[in-house]
C-alpha cells in the first residue's frame, strides 16, 4: 500500500508509535460524544449487574479510533482484551482455541471482521448467543459433535466495510457504534494531547493548522504532528509556532484542506480530461493510474465526504468547491 502522509490507514511501522499515543479511559478518548456516552451507560449497567458487556460492533473509516476504543471498553470493564482479527482466524478450530482461553468476563477484539469466513462466522453465532460452542470432533461417519460451554465474554468487532457484515452476524451484536470524522476542534485537541506525550510545546493556532488538514482522522493529525516536530527539533527549537507549523505543513505539500499530490491529479484529471464528469470509476482509474477499488475505497471518501466529489448513477462529477479550491473559474450548469 501507499505510504502517504495523508493516509488514514496505518503505516507498517507505524502501529508500534500509535500505542504509546492511545488513550486508555473514555474520559481522555476525545470526541465521539455520542458514542461515549452510550458505552458509559452500558458499562455502568454491566457493572452494577455484575455481567459481562453486551457484544459491541464499532465501524467507520480507518484511523478514527476503534482499536482505542475496544482497549478502552475493556480497562473500563476492567477485563483483559484479547485481540484477533477476521483474516488471522484461518480454521472454526482457531476459534474455538481462541474461544476456549478466555477467562470470564474477558473482551474479545476481532478486528476487520466483515473478512471472516462464513464457516467461522457460523461458529461464532452461537458462542455470541449462548456462550457455547459445537465442534466435530472426528471425521466421516465416526464423527461427533460435542458441546462445550464457554465462559461468558464480550466480543468487539471492528470494521471499516459494516456493509460486508452478514446480516445474522450484525444481528448479534447488542450495541451498534458509527465513529464519525473528527471536527477540527477535537483534532486539535487530539494534537495538543500528543504534543504533551511526545514532550513539544505547540501553539493552540498551530494545533489547529494540523488539525485542519488532517482529514477528519486522528491517525493523520498525529502522523502529520510527528512530521512536523521533525521541523521544529531541526530548527532546534522546543514549541512548534503556528508559522513553523504552517511552513512544515506546505513543506511536506499537504494543503490547506489536508490534500495531497493524489487528491490533486484525481480532481484536476476529472477536470482537465473529462469537463468535471460525469465519468466512470474504471476511466479514472485508467486516466490517473491507480487500481479502481484503491481508489474507491481510499482515495474518494474524504473527498465525498467533504462534498468534492459526487457519485452519480453515470459516475463521477466533481462540484464547484473543487474549482473554487484551485481558484479555477466555476463553469456554468445547464
Ligand atoms: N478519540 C481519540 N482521542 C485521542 N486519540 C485518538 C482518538 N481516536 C484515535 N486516536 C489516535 O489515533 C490513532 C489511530 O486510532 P486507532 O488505531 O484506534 O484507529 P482504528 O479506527 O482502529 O483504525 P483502523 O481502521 O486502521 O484499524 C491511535 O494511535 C490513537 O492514539
Ligand atoms: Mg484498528
Amino acid at each position: 500500500m501507499d505510504e502517504r502522509l495523508v493516509s488514514s490507514e496505518a503505516g507498517t511501522q507505524e502501529e508500534y508509535m500509535e500505542l504509546s499515543l492511545r488513550p486508555q479511559t473514555l474520559s481522555q478518548y476525545i470526541g465521539q460524544d455520542k458514542v461515549k456516552e452510550n458505552l458509559k451507560v452500558f458499562i455502568e449497567a454491566a457493572k452494577i449487574r455484575h455481567e459481562t458487556l453486551d457484544h459491541v460492533l464499532l465501524y467507520g473509516p480507518p484511523g478514527l479510533g476503534k482499536t482505542t476504543l475496544a482497549t478502552i471498553i475493556a480497562n473500563e470493564m476492567g477485563v483483559q482484551i484479547r485481540t484477533t482479527s477476521g483474516p488471522a482466524i484461518e480454521r472454526p478450530g482457531d476459534l474455538a482455541a481462541i474461544l476456549t482461553a478466555l477467562e470470564p468476563g474477558d473482551v474479545l477484539f476481532i478486528d476487520e471482521i466483515h473478512r471472516l469466513q462464513r464457516s467461522i462466522e457460523e461458529v461464532l453465532y452461537a458462542a455470541m448467543e449462548d456462550f457455547c460452542l459445537d465442534i466435530v470432533i472426528g471425521k466421516g461417519p465416526s464423527a461427533k459433535s460435542v458441546r462445550l460451554d464457554l465462559p461468558p465474554f464480550t466480543l468487539i468487532g471492528a470494521t471499516t466495510r459494516v456493509g460486508l457484515l452478514t446480516a445474522p452476524l450484525r444481528d448479534r451484536f447488542g450495541v451498534l457504534s458509527r465513529l464519525e470524522y473528527y471536527h477540527e476542534q477535537q483534532l486539535a485537541d487530539i494534537v495538543q494531547r500528543t504534543a504533551e506525550i511526545l514532550e513539544i510545546g505547540i501553539e493552540f493556532d498551530g494545533a489547529l493548522e494540523i488539525a485542519r488538514r488532517s482529514r477528519g482522522t486522528p491517525r493523520v493529525a498525529n502522523r502529520l504532528l510527528r512530521r512536523v516536530r521533525d521541523f521544529a527539533q531541526v530548527n532546534g527549537v522546543q514549541t512548534i509556532t503556528t508559522q513553523l507549523a504552517v511552513d512544515a505543513l506546505e513543506k511536506l505539500q499537504v494543503d490547506k484542506l489536508g490534500l495531497d499530490h493524489i487528491d490533486h491529479k484525481l480532481l484536476l484529471g476529472i477536470i482537465e480530461k473529462y469537463r468535471g464528469g460525469p465519468v466512470g470509476i474504471d476511466t479514472i482509474s485508467a486516466t490517473i493510474g491507480e487500481e479502481s477499488h484503491t481508489i474507491e475505497d481510499v482515495y474518494e471518501p474524504y473527498l465525498l465526504q467533504i462534498g468534492f466529489l459526487q457519485r452519480t448513477p453515470r459516475g463521477r462529477v466533481v462540484t464547484d468547491l473543487v474549482y473554487r479550491h484551485f481558484h479555477m473559474e466555476v463553469p456554468k450548469h445547464d
